[in-house]
C-alpha cells in the first residue's frame, strides 16, 4: 500500500518574511507564505529537513501556521537554526548555539504533533521517520580533489559563514553515532547535510575542482549497504533532487532563498 508524506527544507524563513515588531502583521504575512507553499492537497505529515531561519520566534509562528495543515510535523536542525546573527543574539543566547537550538526544541516538544529528530525514529502514518541533522566532513575536497584536511579547513573559515555565525560547532562523531543509531529502523530517514554527492556535477551550479561542496555534504558511503529500500531526505544545498541509489531513494525539496528555487512549494512523496 502507498504511503505518503510532504517534504520541504531550508525554507529560511526570515529571507521570505521580514521580521517584523508587529506581530500580528508578521502573522498574517507568514500565513499567507505558507499557504503559497502547501500543496493542494497536503498528507498528514510534513517533513522538514532543516534549516527553517535564523529567528526563533519568527519560526514558531511558521510552524503554528503550518499546523493548520498538518497533523505532524516531523524536523532535523539546518546549520542556519544555529546560527546567532546579531550581537543581540548572540547575547540572548549566551554566545552558544546549542542555547538557540535548544530553546527551538523547548517549543516544539509544548506543542503535540511537532517532532524533532535527533537520534531517534517515530512512527506516523504507518511511516517510520528517523533523522538528526548531520553535519559536513569536508570528506568531498579529501575524496574527490586529494585536499588536506588543513587545507580544507582554511577554505571553510574564508569562504563559510558557519564559521563566523555559529558558536561552538557540532560535534561530527556526535552525529555519525546518531545517524547510525537510526539506519536500520527508518523507512525514511531525515538529514539536514546530505550524504550522498553524486549526482551535484550534474547540476551546472556546481563546477569541477571547486572545493566548496566539501561544506555541503558527509560521506554516506559507508552506511550504503544499509540504505536499501528506504527514502532519504536531505538538504542544505538549494537543489532539488529525486533518485535512486544503492537502493535508496534521496530527495532533496529546498526551498531555499528567494533566487534559488522562488515558486518551490512542499512536495508530496509516494512511498
Ligand atoms: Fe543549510
Amino acid at each position: 500500500m502507498s504511503r505518503f508524506f510532504d517534504l520541504i527544507s531550508d525554507i529560511h524563513l526570515d529571507f521570505w518574511v521580514k521580521v517584523d515588531s508587529n506581530l500580528r502583521k508578521m502573522e498574517k504575512k507568514i500565513d499567507l507564505f505558507v499557504d503559497s507553499l502547501v500543496p493542494t492537497s497536503p498528507s498528514n505529515v510534513l517533513v522538514i529537513a532543516g534549516d527553517l531561519g535564523h529567528y526563533n520566534n519568527q519560526n514558531v509562528i511558521m510552524l503554528r501556521s503550518l499546523m493548520r495543515y498538518y497533523e505532524s510535523i516531523v524536523m532535523v536542525r539546518g546549520n542556519h537554526d544555529l546560527y546567532l546573527v546579531s550581537g543581540k543574539q548572540s547575547k540572548k543566547y549566551k554566545w552558544l548555539s546549542e542555547n538557540r537550538w535548544r530553546e527551538m526544541k523547548d517549543f516544539v516538544n509544548q506543542l503535540p504533533g511537532l517532532f524533532v529528530l535527533e537520534g531517534d525514529t517515530i512512527t506516523l502514518e504507518g511511516i517510520t521517520f528517523g533523522g538528526t541533522g548531520m553535519w559536513y566532513d569536508f570528506s568531498y575536497g579529501i575524496i574527490e580533489h586529494g585536499k588536506t584536511r588543513e587545507e580544507l579547513d582554511q577554505i571553510w573559515s574564508k569562504e563559510i559563514r558557519d564559521r563566523k555565525f555559529i558558536k561552538k560547532q557540532p560535534d561530527f562523531a556526535q552525529e555519525e553515532i546518531r545517524f547510525d543509531r537510526i539506519i536500520d529502523e527508518s523507512d525514511v530517514i531525515v538529514t539536514h547535510v546530505g550524504g550522498d554527492w553524486s549526482q551535484l556535477l550534474l547540476n551546472a551550479r556546481y563546477v569541477k575542482g571547486d572545493s566548496i561542496p566539501s561544506f555541503y555534504f558527509f560521506d554516506g558511503s559507508r552506511w550504503a549497504d544499509r540504505l536499501s529500500g528506504k527514502a532519504w531526505c536531505f538538504g542544505h544545498v538549494h537543489d532539488h533532487y529525486d533518485y535512486m541509489r544503492n537502493g535508496c531513494r534521496f530527495i532533496n525539496n529546498a526551498k531555499g532563498y528567494p533566487r534559488d528555487n522562488p515558486g518551490a512549494k512542499i512536495k508530496t512523496v509516494m512511498i
